[in-house]
């Protein structure tokens, strides 16, 4: 069985009814919107979001109607992200297909990514799920910050570590928190729990950015999306800043001047890869990245052992161990 069925194999039963559950969501009589959606659906993500959503309802209790609110909310919110996400970063590619703004072009995609924005709102609106969306909305804000503060610093080449931790925390940990808190809030989890799920979503997402941050290192081919691309864009990640930080000050100046005036070079972006694998920059960022996964595992111990919790312990290993 492959990772993600054997981590899925709890909640079998409830991704099979999310699936419907999430169409439905999608329905318009728009025509144009339509066969967007439509494309959209048939080449799904990995899914881990609501897969999130229905392990931390389990650990808590009995999954239940809000449940597969809270999951639809959150896949629609990722979606209507990373719609937003390619425009803004210019990419043509996702999930091994054309993005929407490569088949559609950037303003159709911007409104197609509204539109899943607002469904997924109003989907714990018409429901009464307050909570839910309480917990979600201050992710979406916090993403928007982080994705502008990610800009901020692609355009002045000063990011620090402290502040790469600030924006990959704000662009990605806080959606996976949001899932945490929002599957052990449909089942009525106490403070308590809710709080140890706030830690474990904010360990675990930070981990899982770092990850894809190293496939911008990678060649696999299997990551569907395409790599070195944080470099073209002049995003510059842990490893480079790790390099940077491990370095003379006149390499240091060479590297940066490349970034900024090279950036769309395959030959110097190669040349940028190497000296971040000379300076030990991957080995480094792996091993910041294995630190968070571990913290996330800390919290799954305070758990009595149980399915769910055997699913999330071996989610949190396939997030730092993943290839796509
Ligand atoms: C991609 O998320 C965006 C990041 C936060 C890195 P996923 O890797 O979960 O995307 P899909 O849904 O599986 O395509
Ligand atoms: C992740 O950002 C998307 C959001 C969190 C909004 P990236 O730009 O780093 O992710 P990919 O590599 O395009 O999936
Ligand atoms: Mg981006
Ligand atoms: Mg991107």
């Amino acid at each position: 069985m492959s990772t993600l069925n054997k981590i899925k194999a709890p909640i079998k039963d409830e991704m099979l009814k999310f699936e419907p559950y999430f169409r439905n969501q999608l329905k318009t009589k728009i025509p144009l919107l339509s066969i967007i959606t439509n494309y959209l659906i048939r080449r799904k993500g990995k899914q881990m979001r609501p897969m999130l959503v229905f392990l931390t309802a389990k650990l808590h209790g009995e999954i239940a109607q809000p449940t597969f609110m809270a999951a639809t909310l959150i896949e629609l919110l990722h979606s209507a992200t990373l719609i937003h996400d390619d425009v803004v970063d210019e990419t043509y590619q996702r999930r091994g297909i054309l993005s929407i703004n490569a088949l559609w072009k950037s303003k159709i995609a911007v409104l197609v990514g509204d539109f899943f924005l607002s469904k997924g709102l109003l989907i714990a609106l018409d429901n009464d799920q307050i909570g839910t969306l309480k917990i979600v909305s201050n992710a979406v804000k916090e993403m928007s910050e982080g994705e502008l503060l990610q800009i901020e610093k692609s355009r002045k080449l000063d990011i620090t570590e402290e502040v790469y931790f600030d924006i990959i925390r704000k662009k990605t940990a806080t959606l996976i928190t949001a899932c945490a808190k929002a599957g052990a809030h449909s089942v009525e989890a106490d403070n308590n729990k809710m709080e140890l799920m706030t830690k474990f979503g904010e360990n675990l997402g930070i981990a899982f950015q770092i990850r894809d941050d190293l496939f911008d290192y990678e060649n696999s081919g299997l990551i569907g999306k395409p790599t070195g691309n944080d470099i073209k864009e002049k995003k510059m990640t842990l490893p480079l800043i790790f390099a940077l930080h491990n370095t003379t000050s006149s390499e240091k100046r060479k590297i940066l001047s490349l970034v900024r005036r090279h950036n769309k070079n395959d030959n110097k972006i190669k040349e940028i890869v190497q000296f971040v694998k000379d300076k030990g920059g991957i080995e480094y960022t792996e091993k910041i990245m294995l630190g968070y996964g571990d913290r996330a595992m800390e919290i799954l111990k305070k758990y009595p052992n149980s399915e769910a919790r055997e699913s999330l312990i071996e989610l949190v290993n396939y997030t730092v161990s993943r290839k796509k």
